[in-house]
């Protein structure tokens, strides 16, 4: 199984760049014109949140229409950027399958692993949660097929992943959330994004990935002193290829002209 996983794309309004410099929504086209050249092609295709930069419709719209290119089925999650209420009213059942409109929290079922995409989002903060109804809910959906291999997406990382903004603003939940998730060894990853770059951690008996951004690429810095920054780089996405063995192996792809491909 092979899923490509696309994050944080920060969609401005009208034909505006993303805080006027990031060709945010010309970058989301070349990722997907690539991810639709991909062979093998991906079964389907996650995202992990901030869709938008403010929240608004017409923000959604754009992105939404932009989406209309992919050729694989696609899953969305609600960031800290997005509206929770308005990516439903764009997405709905198509891009957000969710029981209710309280929670954008939704499973995919059919495939060599199982996805359960949670909303992380807290509507007036930058920060994630897992709050207790959440939890409930992701425990009911992991107790029907507990030994299927299953992945997490969401848009927090449930983790510090040594990004002063992130880190600061924090995850609500995070302790409980963490042993219901190493009380299943059966999930294979909790991939996320939010935090504009890849990352891996073991966390809980899993592993924490994030992925990179729609071209506002962070800013490193480990000492943790300064305001967190982006580059204008060039947008990113991961390939999780899901292989016969049942393991997970992340791909991190940047979409931009190289020169290559040489032999070794
Ligand atoms: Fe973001
Ligand atoms: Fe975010």
């Amino acid at each position: 199984m092979l899923i490509a996983h696309l994050s944080d794309f920060h969609i401005a309004g009208g034909e505006k760049k993303a805080y006027g410099v990031v060709p945010s929504a010309e970058n989301l086209a070349s990722c997907i014109q690539h991810i639709n050249q991909l062979h093998p092609k991906p079964d389907l295709v996650i995202i992990t949140g901030d869709i938008t930069c403010d929240g608004e419709l017409d923000e959604a719209e754009r992105a939404a229409a932009i989406l209309e290119e992919l050729q694989y089925p696609y899953y969305i999650v609600p960031g800290n950027h997005d509206d929770r209420d308005t990516l439903w009213s764009v997405f709905g059942e198509r891009a957000c399958p969710g029981e209710s409109k309280n929670f954008i929290n939704y499973v995919v079922d059919g495939y060599d692993l199982r996805l359960i995409g949670m909303d992380s989002s807290i509507p007036t903060a930058p920060g994630g949660e897992m709050c207790d109804r959440r939890i409930a809910w992701l425990e009911k959906q992991l107790a029907i097929k507990p030994t299927k291999p299953t992945i997490i997406f969401m848009h927090h990382p449930p983790a510090n992943c040594g990004v002063l903004e992130t880190d600061e603003d924090g995850f609500i939940g995070s302790d409980t959330l963490g042993n219901v998730v190493a009380q299943h060894t059966n999930i294979k990853a909790v991939l996320c994004g939010h935090i504009h770059t890849l990352t891996h951690q073991g966390w809980c008996g899993t592993v924490i990935s994030t992925a990179p951004s729609m071209g506002l690429q962070l800013v490193l810095d480990l000492t943790l002193t300064h305001p967190s920054q982006f580059n204008l780089e060039a947008p990113g996405y991961l390939l999780h290829y899901f292989t016969p063995e049942k393991n997970l192996v992340s791909h991190s792809i940047l979409v931009k002209d190289m020169d290559g491909p040489y032999p070794f």
